[in-house]
């Protein structure tokens, strides 16, 4: 038997719940305190004039970050993985969603965004985006590879979102990265609905991996936050943005994310499992037509969800068999545990109606029945199907 004569010196990688757990921890720092102070910061005071004129310090200004963002920062920067170079966080995913657009755009440039896309993200690109001189064309999420016939000589950047928060179409993102860098151009996805968690973008060849923080992260619905995970080819970019624009989040609402992130593991494990058993038993319902839910072979894009997410999230789409609007209102209407509201990823179950059929332009949003959207909460999974056999027999009554 031949010995081992080195011994390996790298620590094996730490598992994505470990990471949730220790990442961005400097108990040291703290005084032994687990976690960190909530710096409430402006100014910071400098030893000496020169220390002040060389900007001699570990922190600069409250905007420039505090060992409160640091530790945020540093968390969701592990749990990236290491094409990860740096983490900007932002008021709200919506500006984290602009503040990484316009850090890879200028005048001139042409940009590819995904049909399915959060809509105040299109509204930004056709209101805030052109009036600058940036040109957006939308694309068939399904497109894959052939993304490629798409690219304009003036292309800086494409825009995806997997699954689409409404519509869920999971996107071959590796393909469309490919296609791309083949032409020059940088990739931002909203990976808001899987989070690193589930989906790792850095790896998969995005460019600028952004989260509605205000989800997942926070878990509680109480804040609103947004981030944006960069590679190497993009963080000077994204840092020098973030710092231009004066864009900052409040201390307190950083130590709410992180306090979210921590049990982000086992919250997103149970919206997973109630999800699917949400799911699974409306797809057997005679009132629904499709379920369109990742996990579930209905969903377009279902075989890519298997081939590079590791779980999904509570968040899906329910397609009802041709019926009266009035009827499905009066379905979401006799919900006793699911609220009707904006948002998601919070610990409570909610149910929305929606229709995209004006909202897209590169595709036609022809789903052959009225759809809702759950969102599939922390409450006891059994208690939730109760609530929407309630709906049903509101729905059956309404007919
Ligand atoms: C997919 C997706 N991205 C981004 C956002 C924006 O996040 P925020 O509300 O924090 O601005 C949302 C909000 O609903 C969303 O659903």
């Amino acid at each position: 038997m031949t010995k081992k004569t080195e011994v390996d010196a790298t620590p094996a990688p730490l598992k994505p719940a470990t990471q949730l757990v220790t990442g961005g921890r400097d108990t040291k720092a703290y005084h032994g305190f687990v976690n960190p102070p909530v710096h409430h910061a402006s100014t910071v005071l400098y030893p000496s004039a020169e220390d002040y004129l060389a900007r001699r310090s570990r922190y600069l200004y409250g905007r420039r970050g505090t060992p409160t963002s640091e530790a945020l920062e540093n968390a969701l920067r592990a749990l990236e993985g290491p094409g990860c170079t740096g983490v900007a966080l932002l008021p709200s995913g919506l500006a984290a969603i602009s503040t990484a657009l316009l850090a890879v755009l200028k005048a001139g440039d042409h940009l590819l965004v995904t049909d399915s896309a959060y809509q105040p993200t299109r509204k930004f690109c056709d209101s805030v985006l052109s009036r600058y001189g940036i040109a957006t064309t939308y694309y068939d999420p399904l497109i894959g590879g052939g993304i490629a016939a798409l690219m304009q000589p003036n292309t800086r950047a494409v825009f995806v979102e997997a699954p689409g928060s409404l519509s869920f179409e999971v996107q071959d993102v590796p393909a469309v990265a490919a296609a791309a860098h083949g032409a020059g151009a940088v990739v931002l996805m909203d990976n808001t609905w899987a989070t690193s968690l589930y989906f790792k973008p850095l790896e998969k060849g995005v460019d600028l991996s952004i989260q509605a923080g205000t989800k997942y992260i926070g878990g509680h619905s109480d804040v609103m936050l947004g981030t944006v995970s960069a590679n190497q080819a993009t963080w000077q970019r994204l840092s020098e943005i973030v710092y231009l624009s004066g864009l900052c989040v409040g201390p307190d609402d950083i130590y709410l994310g992180l306090r979210g992130l921590r049990t982000m593991g086992v919250r997103l494990a149970q919206h997973y499992q109630s999800g699917l058993k949400v799911a699974s038993w409306l797809a057997q319902r005679p009132e629904i037509a499709r379920v369109l839910h990742p996990a579930l072979e209905s969903c377009p894009g279902h075989a890519i969800w298997r081939r590079d997410f590791a779980g999904a999230s509570g968040l899906f789409s329910i397609v009802f068999k041709p019926v009266a609007q009035s009827a499905v209102y009066a379905f979401i209407d006799a919900l006793n545990l699911f609220g009707i509201g904006p948002s998601w990823g919070g610990f409570e179950s909610l149910a929305i109606p929606f229709d995209c059929t004006n909202i897209r332009t590169a595709t036609k949003w022809m789903p052959g029945g009225p759809t809702v959207r759950l969102h599939i909460g922390l409450e006891d999974v059994d208690d939730l199907i109760g609530d929407l056999e309630r709906g049903f027999a509101a729905l059956a009554a309404a007919r």
